[in-house]
């Protein structure tokens, strides 16, 4: 599958690749923390469509095609509804509208927990049928087993402790991790595990600052924040919160736009002039010859 996006034609509103270009790699992201040192930290954000990748790509080191999607594009209450299918079209989308970052897909609920080859079937699928080069899944020790399976057999897993939202139903919210010993503890542990299991990055999302740098230390892979530390080797935001699509969102979130704003006030913009009459205006008609 190419990876490359070469759509031109005059009725498309997507945009062509300006020349080929060589895509970022899974060991070129794993390289960039060398000997316990990130010199320049990576830059993720989600990304669910192909024309939002083509506006982040030259941007970002990595696009992640997360299960957020479940309450960004869908509206769902949380990320446990979201299926394999899902998450496929999307990263397929993804795929298409970039061309330069690493492009990673989270396995949603369900689809790898059960055991490892569960895991390899579904990563295997998600691949094939995006052009993705990794996966995302959450979890500590337990899926240890998991990861190491899944990378000896080809396919480059990020893991992701702290807070961790598929286990919305265990955690009982999404408050941050990490606040008595015995679970910074296990934090720090998990995290370790996945680490020595292969996984090329690690997210920690949700955890006190100290856990969030005692894990960038004690891990020999980068380590991906959110609500978490910029001491962290990389930091990752869901696109639509930083560009303020939502009123409400965690403090963690820092909002680099008002897009939510902007959106409506250009919406009402249309409606006036519809229900006046001054749209569609002399330029947006066609006349005979
Ligand atoms: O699903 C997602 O967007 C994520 C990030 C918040 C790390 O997992």
């Amino acid at each position: 599958m190419s990876t490359t996006f070469q759509l031109d034609t005059a009725t498309s509103r997507a945009n062509p690749t300006p020349q080929p270009m060589r895509r970022l790699t899974v060991p070129k992201i794993r390289q960039r923390k060398t000997d316990g040192v990130t010199e320049e930290p990576l830059v993720m954000l989600t990304a669910y469509t192909a024309r939002q990748a083509q506006l982040l790509d030259e941007h970002c080191d990595l696009l992640l095609v997360g299960d957020s999607l479940a309450q960004v594009i869908y509206g769902l209450p949380s990320t446990i509804p979201v299926t394999l299918d899902m998450m496929a079209n999307h990263a397929a989308a993804v795929v298409r509208g970039s061309y330069h970052a690493v492009v990673i897909v989270d396995m949603p609920f369900g689809s790898y927990e059960a055991s490892p080859q569960q895991a390899f079937e579904s990563a295997a699928g998600l691949l094939k049928a995006s052009g993705a080069a990794g996966v995302k899944l959450e979890g500590g020790a337990a899926m240890a087993e998991t990861v190491a399976f899944l990378t000896q057999r080809g396919i480059p897993v990020m893991g992701h402790v702290g807070l961790t939202p598929q286990a919305v139903n265990v955690l009982g919210g999404y408050a941050a991790r990490g606040r008595d010993d015995a679970e910074a503890g296990k934090i720090v542990s998990d995290a370790k595990a996945l680490d020595e299991a292969g996984a090329f990055a690690v997210v920690v999302e949700g955890v006190v600052e100290p856990i969030a740098i005692e894990v960038t230390q004690a891990l020999s892979c980068p380590t991906i924040g959110i609500g978490a530390s910029a001491k962290c080797d990389g930091q990752v935001l869901v696109c639509d919160d930083m560009l303020g699509m939502f009123d409400r969102v965690p403090r963690f979130v820092k909002r680099y736009e008002e897009l939510a704003a902007i959106i409506s006030k250009a919406a009402a913009s249309y409606a006036a002039d519809v229900r006046s009459r001054a749209f569609p205006g002399e330029d947006q008609t066609y006349q005979p010859k």
